[in-house]
């Protein structure tokens, strides 16, 4: 396992910028059709604090935006299968549209324990978009509602997504090889 401050580190572009931004367009086209009226964005920290924010612009629908922080890595490069709530919402949910916006859906076990958090607040309807989903990681079934790309079985970092907590700010999704 690489380190990232010692090892020798290579970055694989995955998904360019470019390819990122056209699909987003489209996510916000879809999700605009689909809400008739107000939704509310939470976004998982860290992970999906860029897809947030390019998302939320291209949604026409008059939008709230929350966050949750939820840890269940610690570094290391797969689940430990613990979650813990490190930041609850700062609103109240109860009969409203529920857009849950995630970086990656890997196993599943994070957005398994937060709908279920966010189900007992009693929300009109939850959804989830999630810019990558490795259906091939998959522990718990989750669906998607809104996926930017499925990608294959590799540990990926940029746009948002980190490798101990380095390379959020890279604009490509890539592969990081050792
Ligand atoms: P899950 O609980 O296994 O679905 O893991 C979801 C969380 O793990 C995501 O929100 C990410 O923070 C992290 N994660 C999963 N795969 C990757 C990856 O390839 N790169 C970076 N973070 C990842
Ligand atoms: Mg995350």
């Amino acid at each position: 396992m690489p380190d990232s401050a010692s090892a020798p580190t290579k970055l694989r572009v995955l998904v360019p910028a470019e390819k990122i931004k056209d699909r987003i367009a489209e996510l916000g086209k879809q999700i605009s059709a689909d809400y008739k009226g107000p939704i509310i964005m939470i976004g998982i920290l860290k992970g999906a604090f860029i897809f947030m924010s390019d998302l939320a612009r291209v949604i026409d629908n008059p939008t709230r935006v929350d966050f949750m922080g939820i840890s269940s890595y610690g570094n290391a490069k797969s689940t430990s299968g613990e979650v813990r709530l490190t930041k609850d919402l700062d609103m109240s949910i109860e009969g409203l549209d529920v857009l849950v916006v995630e970086d990656i859906v890997d196993s599943g076990v994070t957005l398994t324990y937060l709908i279920h958090l966010l189900s007992q607040r009693r929300p009109r309807s939850i959804r989830i978009a999630a810019m990558l989903d490795k259906p091939d990681r998959r522990m718990r079934p989750i669906k998607v509602n809104y996926c930017g790309f499925e990608i294959p079985d590799e540990f990926v970092v940029g746009y948002g997504l980190d490798y101990a907590e380095e390379y959020r700010n890279l604009k490509d999704i890539c592969v990081l090889e050792s």
